[in-house]
């Protein structure tokens, strides 16, 4: 979910709409806001995108005239846009919540784990509940323990506020970003956050709450890094940070240094359209500064000693969805440049089968977001166990970086697309940089061959712009798979993590079936899903280096279009082997085998951007997907 939260002089309303049109992309079931003015609490929610709030706000505006202004004139005001966990996405479910006295409003992002025992416990003291959720519990927690502090003499005003939520955390198990504001305390809006994202903006005479800078950004650059378990007072002029208890506590200041046209569309149909169009810039950017002329590798925020990189003995890489993907392409050139035993785990299942580590372990968590939620456990679970934990992520000061012993960051900059793409690829790079890292600070007998990939990295920018300006064919291809009923993928060695995410995104964004396959499988029994006209896309490896490889697949190529398949193949430029067995053939520059997802992966993100428009889609945002999913 995406949260929104201003104080200050200014009318509330625009400032947090802008907000939440801006983290929209970590949910879109439902919208909400609530606004503090004139002594009311006033506030509007609706099922469905922001667009309906929107539709809803402006339909108010003509049919009550008294209520427009307030809700347009208040100048306190939070905001929610929900990816639904407990309570469908309907009006009812979404936030804010009011509690009973109708003065208190809540929104929240996460799962509240114990809220079945206090709901009945409130329901047992004749509390009536109006929607399904775990959050509505919060507020009607919130208003009780403003009435009793009241009621015990307790002066009102900001503080109240603080102190009331504060009484409220402590009673709350599980994961939560909350904030409230009270019709009585105009002027202040108080947030709580225990393993949920929250951060601060600090302006002039006003501030801001949000999940992620991007919602403030426009208004101001300046922000601040809540710890867990930590509460937070805003009002126009002050910023008060406490922890559960009441003791006062401090955020660490950050500049964002990123400007809002970074999270703009800039001229392209889709985010994800602009997002892939960045990737040659993303990647320089994530390679900038990181390789010495001599080949050396500096990975300065990396903050585990050359000797615990030697200590290392085994390194688990734990992600989800597309970053899983980039762990699985990260475990071939780790191995093969540093003989350390790789293994790469779906973070939703690490913990949960015991897995062996200690303090010779690496676990390496790649996160875009960094707040993935399965995979934040998973680095505390290998934490406990007293293995190191590096990061790789695209967020500056999120939690999972912030946890983890040592951080490589991929400069992406904001990715806004549900679908990830740039942050794949330089997800990809940077697991290349650390597996080289290991390499020289181990010193084993790829050493030479760890010097020529420094090169080849250096001219993939290049080649990503040369494959994106030949891009069109796979456009008009798209249109023409548009009605498939199913599209299968095939890959070997580092194909095949690219062939799982070129079906990942036909999933994510057309709604089609889409599996991905090691092409070595297909003969022990999807061969069978195999009809006349089914369309493969098969990843081709260079016939250079690993000649096998490719000949291998050839084979199978030759092998499903014998039984009918409708082959797409994606192959290096001047690869002519394929061309009697490809039905399309879309070639990509030439790269060395455990490089070529970066070029390889394109046209498959290209392919399922255009089929998903082509079917009428919101490419952008698929429906029941969220781009950061903060519950397990
Ligand atoms: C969500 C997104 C995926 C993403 C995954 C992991 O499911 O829809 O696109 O790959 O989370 O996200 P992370 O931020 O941890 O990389």
């Amino acid at each position: 979910c995406g949260i929104v939260g201003y104080a200050g002089a200014r009318p509330a309303l625009g400032i947090v709409l802008d907000g939440l049109r801006r983290l929209e992309y970590r949910g879109y079931d439902s919208a909400g806001v609530a606004v503090v003015c004139d002594g009311d609490l006033l506030t509007e929610k609706k099922a469905g995108k922001l667009a309906n709030l929107e539709k809803a706000l402006a339909e108010r505006s003509t049919a009550d005239d008294d209520a427009v202004p307030g809700i347009g004139a208040g100048t306190t005001g939070i905001g929610h846009t929900r990816w639904a966990t407990h309570g469908g996405p309907t009006d009812r479910n979404a936030h804010p919540h009011r509690a009973r006295d109708g003065r208190v409003a809540v929104i929240h992002n996460g799962i509240i784990e114990n809220f079945a025992k206090l709901r009945a416990e409130l329901e047992a003291e004749g509390v009536e509940f109006t929607s399904d959720t775990d959050t509505e519990c919060a507020a009607h927690l919130l208003a009780g323990e403003l009435s009793r502090l009241r009621a015990a003499g307790e002066p009102d005003g900001p503080t109240l506020l603080a102190t009331a939520m504060r009484q409220v955390c402590q009673r709350l198990e599980g994961a939560f970003t909350l904030l409230a504001v009270d019709a009585a305390i105009p002027g202040a809006v108080v947030g709580a956050r225990r393993n949920s994202p929250l951060v601060v903006g600090r302006g002039v005479g006003e501030n801001y709450l949000a999940s992620d800078v991007s919602a403030f950004i426009e208004h101001t650059r300046d922000a601040v890094e809540l710890g867990q378990d930590q509460v937070v007072l805003i009002t126009g002029e002050a910023i008060e940070v406490t922890d559960f208890t009441g003791a006062p506590a401090t955020g660490k200041d950050f500049h964002i240094d990123w400007d809002a046209s970074a999270a703009e569309k800039g001229g392209y149909d889709y985010f994800m359209l602009k997002e892939i169009a960045e990737q040659p810039q993303a990647i320089a950017d994530t390679l900038l500064g990181r390789l010495k002329e001599n080949g050396e590798i500096v990975l300065d925020e990396v903050r585990l000693s050359d000797q615990d990189l030697r200590d290392a003995d085994k390194i688990f890489i734990v992600a989800c969805g597309t970053s899983y993907h980039a762990g699985m392409v990260a475990k071939y050139a780790i191995e093969h440049w540093t003989r350390i035993p790789c293994e790469v785990e779906l973070a939703s299942e690490f913990r949960y089968r015991d897995p062996v580590l200690d303090r010779s372990t690496l676990v390496v968590a790649i996160s875009q977001s960094g707040e993935t939620m399965d995979t934040l456990m998973a680095l505390r679970h290998a934490k406990e166990q007293k293995a190191r934990v590096l990061a790789i992520c695209n967020t500056n000061g999120s939690t999972i970086p912030r946890e983890s012993d040592a951080v490589l960051y991929t400069h992406g900059g904001p990715e806004v697309a549900v679908a990830s793409t740039k942050a794949f690829l330089t997800q990809v790079v940077a697991c290349y940089l650390i597996g080289l890292h290991l390499a020289q600070v181990r010193g084993i007998k790829y050493a030479d061959e760890v010097a020529a990939v420094v090169d080849q990295l250096q001219e993939m920018p290049d080649k990503l712009r040369e494959l994106l300006a030949g891009i069109e064919p796979v456009r008009e291809l798209a249109r023409e798979l548009k009605a498939a009923p199913t599209v299968l993928f095939i890959g070997r060695h580092v194909g095949f993590p690219v062939a799982l995410e070129g079906a990942l995104k036909l999933k994510e964004l057309a709604y089609m079936h889409a599996e991905g396959f090691a092409a070595g499988e297909l003969k022990h029994g999807p061969i069978s899903l195999i009809d006349q006209g089914t369309p493969v896309v098969c990843i081709v490896p260079s016939p250079a280096g690993r000649g096998m490889l490719h000949d291998k697949i050839v084979s199978n190529i030759q092998e499903i279009r014998a039984r009918g398949a409708r082959t797409i193949v994606i192959a290096e430029q001047g690869d002519e082997a394929v061309t009697p067995y490809a039905d399309h053939l879309i070639y990509v520059p030439r790269t060395p085998t455990l490089l070529a997802p970066l070029v390889t992966t394109v046209p498959l993100q290209v392919l399922a951007c255009e089929i998903a428009a082509a079917r009428g889609h919101d490419v952008d945002q698929p429906r029941n997907l969220a781009k950061s999913v903060t519950v397990e």
